[in-house]
């Protein structure tokens, strides 16, 4: 049913689909399609101005929340590594949106710990078993209005096995997110696993 919406959406166009293509050769994750769209009418709903990726992939994401953001807005997109934002940046160049992107090569953590600006949405893909002390850190220093997304909250299916250290840590997270955000957050079983936080 997929192959349906990429006939008929503008989501899957061409730059888009050469960057999955490119993911799929070099065995680079990215956001799962339905994942994506789910994010793509959050974006048209919510209308963020500002909005933080912390890991970029090869932008993929990061094209896609380009182009079906309003014209002011801005994204900062981080990733660990300076090749990885080379990359993007080479490959984005061609966007007509690619100024509304701006590329940090940074540590996620670090750069949330010295971060002193407030995002509207916070979209989190970066070292999973992080995703706590990005949580914890976002909530704690970030004022106003905004949502937390987190992708890949099933791991690749490690949550579901006991056995499993980093997916019991990613269990463990997933159900403290539930216990200590009553009415504020949501677990999307779309994709790998979408957790959505809202502080409004
Ligand atoms: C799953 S990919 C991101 C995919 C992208 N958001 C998309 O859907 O198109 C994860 C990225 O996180 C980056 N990463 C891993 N650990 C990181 C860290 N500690 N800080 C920042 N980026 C990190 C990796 O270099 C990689 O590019």
């Amino acid at each position: 049913m997929l192959e349906y919406v990429y006939e008929i959406s503008p989501v899957f166009d061409h730059l888009s689909i050469s960057i999955k293509k490119m993911a799929q050769t070099m065995n680079v994750p990215i956001i799962k399609d339905d994942t994506l769209l789910y994010l793509i009418n959050l974006i048209y709903l919510y209308k963020p101005e500002k909005i933080l990726e912390l890991g970029s992939g090869l932008g993929y994401s990061t094209y896609t929340f380009a182009k079906f953001s309003s014209e002011n807005t801005k994204i900062t997109s981080v990733d660990i590594s300076k090749e990885t934002i080379m990359r993007c940046k080479d490959i984005l160049s061609i966007s007509k949106n690619f100024k509304k992107i701006n590329w940090v090569n940074d540590e996620a953590l670090n750069f949330l710990k010295n971060n002193r600006l407030n995002y509207d949405l916070y979209f989190i893909d970066a070292m999973k078993r992080e995703y706590p002390l990005y949580f914890d850190t976002i909530k704690k220093n970030a004022e106003g209005k905004f949502i937390i997304v987190m992708d890949n909250l099933y791991m690749d299916g490690k949550v579901f096995d006991k056995n499993d250290k980093k997916g019991s840590l990613m269990n463990f997270f997933n159900r403290r997110l539930f216990l200590e955000n009553r009415g504020r957050f949501i677990f999307l079983p779309i994709g790998d696993g979408l957790g959505i936080y809202n502080n409004f």
